[in-house]
Parts: C-alpha cells; sequence; structure tokens
C-alpha cells in the first residue's frame, strides 16, 4: 500500500479518528530529516535540537546507518532468539569492549531494558532475601509497571495504583540519604548519572563514585540506567566513564541503534550468568536490522571523532548561554550541560518558548515546565548551533520584553 502524501491536516485528521490520543503532538505531519534538519509536509524546514527525543544522536538518517539497514534488510529482517546471529553477537562485543567488559541483553527499548535490569538484580539477590530497589526521586525509567514504579515522580503513577511491591525513593544527589535508607532487604540501586527528562541535572563530582562505595559496602547492586545519556551523548560512550566507576549493570536504548528502535541491559559477567534459558526474553529483541543499526551508529562515531566533537558542542551551547544569563539574569536561573545533554533552566514557563521556538521553525524541547531540554545530534555544525541559538535567544527577548 502506497501512502498518498498527504498534507499535515489530512493526516491529523486521520489520527482524529483512529490513533489514541495519548500524546501531546505539535501539528505537523513530518516527512524527511536529513542531520539537523528535518522537512513538514508542507515543505517547512526546521532546525532540531531535539532530534527524535534523544534517538537520533547522529542526526536524521545518518549515511551509514542507513547504508546498513537497507543492506540488511535485503538479506534477512528478523529471526527469532532460538538462532544466532552474528549481527548480534559482534554487538554485543562492540559494546561490552567500550564499556566494562560485561555480556548483553538485547531488547527494543528503555523501559523494556529496565525492566530486565529490575528482573536481573532481583533474580541475583534472591537467594540473599533482597528484593527492594532504591530509586532517585526526579528520576524518569519507563512507562512499564516496574520501570513507572522506579519512576519516582507521583504524576506518573496517578490512575495506574496500585505501584509494584518492593520500590523506595530518594533524593537525586544525596549520598547520605542514600546511605541511610539502605536497608538488608535492597537488591538495588537504580540511578541515571544524569536526569534526562528529570530537567538535565548533572550530579556533583563523586556521588556515583559515592553510590559506587555503598554498594560494595552493603553488598547491593549499582544498576545504571544510560537510556538517554549512553552511546555517546554525553562526550564518553557512557556518562559513568567520567566518573571512572563500573556499574553492576547498565541500561540502553533512544540512540543505541541510529534511530532504529533498539534497547540493551548490559551486566557484569557474574551478575548476567544468573539468567538462565527461559527466565527472560525480547522476540524482537536483538534483531538483525537494529544490530547493524548500532554497529553502523558505532562506525560513524568513532570514524568522525565524535566523541571529542560531543564535549566541543557542549561548549559551544554553554558559551552561547553564558552570554544569554549575562544579557538576561532575570531569565536564566542556571545552565547544565553534560556533552550534548543540555539545560537551561528558566524564571518562566517553557512550554511557551517551545511553541515560539516551533514557530521560527526550530525544535526544543521543555521539561519539567520550566527547563528547555536539548538534545542535539553529534553532526550539528557550529553554525547550525549558532543559528538556533540566535533563535532561542531573540525567543526569550521577547519573553521578557
Ligand atoms: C533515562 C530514561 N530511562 C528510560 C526511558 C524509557 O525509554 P523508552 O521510552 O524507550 O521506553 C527514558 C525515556 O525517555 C529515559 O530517558
Amino acid at each position: 500500500m502506497h501512502l498518498a502524501n498527504q498534507s499535515s491536516q489530512a493526516t491529523i485528521a486521520q489520527f482524529d479518528r483512529y490513533v489514541i490520543p495519548n500524546y501531546r503532538r505539535f501539528p505537523v505531519s513530518l516527512i524527511r530529516g536529513e542531520g539537523s534538519w528535518i522537512w513538514d509536509a508542507e515543505g517547512h524546514q526546521y532546525l532540531d535540537f531535539f532530534p527524535g527525543w534523544g534517538c537520533n544522536l547522529l542526526g536524521h538518517c545518518a549515511p551509514r546507518v542507513v547504508e546498513a539497514v537497507r543492506d540488511q534488510v535485503g538479506r534477512l529482517i528478523h529471526v527469532p532468539n532460538t538462532w544466532y546471529m552474528e549481527s548480534q553477537g559482534a554487538l554485543a562485543e562492540a559494546l561490552s569492549e567500550r564499556s566494562f567488559g560485561g555480556q548483553c541483553f538485547f531488547c527494543n527499548s528503555g523501559a523494556e531494558a529496565n525492566e530486565a535490569a529490575i528482573k536481573l538484580a532481583r533474580a541475583f539477590a534472591h537467594e540473599n532475601g533482597r528484593f527492594k530497589i532504591m530509586s532517585m526521586e526526579g528520576g524518569f525509567h519507563g512507562r512499564t509497571y516496574a520501570a513507572l514504579t522506579a519512576t519516582a515522580q507521583p504524576k506518573y503513577h496517578a490512575g495506574f495504583e496500585p505501584m509494584v511491591p518492593g520500590f523506595f525513593y530518594v533524593p537525586y544527589n544525596d549520598l547520605g540519604a542514600a546511605a541511610r535508607a539502605l536497608d538488608d532487604q535492597t537488591a538495588a540501586i537504580l540511578v541515571e548519572p544524569v536526569q534526562g527528562e528529570g530537567g538535565i541535572n548533572v550530579p556533583t563530582a563523586g556521588y556515583l563514585a559515592g553510590l559506587r562505595r555503598l554498594c560494595d559496602q552493603r553488598g547491593v547492586l549499582l544498576i545504571l540506567d544510560e537510556v538517554q545519556t549512553g552511546m555517546g551523548r554525553t562526550g564518553r560512550w557512557f556518562a559513568y566513564q567520567h566518573e571512572g566507576i563500573v556499574p553492576d549493570i547498565l541500561t540502553c536504548a533512544k540512540a543505541l541503534a541510529g534511530g532504529v528502535a533498539a534497547g540493551v541491559m548490559m551486566a557484569r559477567t557474574p551478575v548476567a550468568a544468573v539468567f538462565k534459558p527461559g527466565m527472560h526474553a525480547s522476540t524482537f529483541g536483538g534483531n538483525p536490522i537494529a544490530c547493524r543499526a548500532a554497529l553502523a551508529a558505532i562506525e560513524t562515531i568513532e570514524a568522525e571523532g565524535l566523541l571529542e566533537r560531543g564535549i566541543a558542542i557542549g561548549a559551544r551551547f554553554r558559551d552561547q548561554f553564558e552570554a544569554l544569563r549575562a544579557e538576561l539574569p532575570h531569565l536564566v536561573r542556571d545552565i547544565r550541560i553534560l556533552g550534548t545533554m543540555i539545560g537551561l533552566d528558566l524564571t518562566v514557563d517553557a512550554t511557551d518558548v517551545v511553541s515560539e521556538c516551533m514557530r521560527r521553525r526550530l525544535l526544543i524541547n521543555a521539561t519539567h515546565h520550566h527547563v528547555v531540554r536539548l538534545l542535539p545530534a553529534l553532526t550539528i555544525t557550529d553554525d547550525q548551533i549558532d543559528q538556533g541559538c540566535a533563535i532561542l535567544a531573540d525567543v526569550l527577548r521577547q519573553v521578557v520584553a
């Protein structure tokens, strides 16, 4: 069945009739993307500072990813995990070698990766009577039941109670609170190295290392949710590498496969060994298309020096935003940046800023009402950064005017 290449309005009408309205959507239909540019059905061109909600870390339609998917789709689209696949093995090796030498379980999304991590941690600690999971206030781990329960934000639980038993929460970036709350039934601490949805909250240096020490002292597993921070987003393959520690379990999704749906849970081998055949599974997890796409993403990052570029991008945004803060001190409350995780904390509602930027063809995101969140591509050019920041600055000047 061919698509009709219809207008945005026609597509919106179709959605109104046939798609469950569980998302707030911008009133345009997007049809094509290239790097940090994207076009709608009417031919309008947008500069995208938030490509694919963090999934398109290499920009839209990264050439190596497109080529790998095109090649794979003509050979083998899907085989179940009852068979071996070279692409899955190669990706597991590539990820393991770029992280902490553990083993991988593949799935399709961040929530699924976190479900796997929670199950693995409980299975590992089962013999010792440990089952509780500690997570952090303001965190985000996904919408499936255990991941949602770990997401310590009441607004996401409302209407879905009762939640899964055995979860408890402490404030983020507070080692003392974590130490006091741990008990002999705690199996794992689940934490984002930088809180993404929570407002780009970068913890104090030493926080993750402190959690690692605490876990070692108390016989608890450390699970890092790198669904948003992983795969080069912060200028390292994984954000924990800024702190020189090693997690027991790590989850990653979003940018993993250059925009193709994919998720992974990695675990240190002695922990991973607890999962025996039949204990966990994902039908589409680790399929050849996703794995080839992820391998192409890794190749792109290494061939183009994009980890280093991520640091430079963050520095350029920081310069732009520091100038803005000097100009509009009452509007800019804080600037929080680690590589290409960028948060501009405002004293005003950021949702209006998002709408006005969109009108001016700049795509950005707002989280927690007052934080402008940007997750730009590692392939964005300096000119594109400057161009988008000029639009954003102009919109903010208008807000205060
Ligand atoms: C840190 C973190 N964990 C988990 C998730 C859930 O990922 P998914 O939407 O792929 O299930 C997200 C999504 O934004 C995230 O940012």
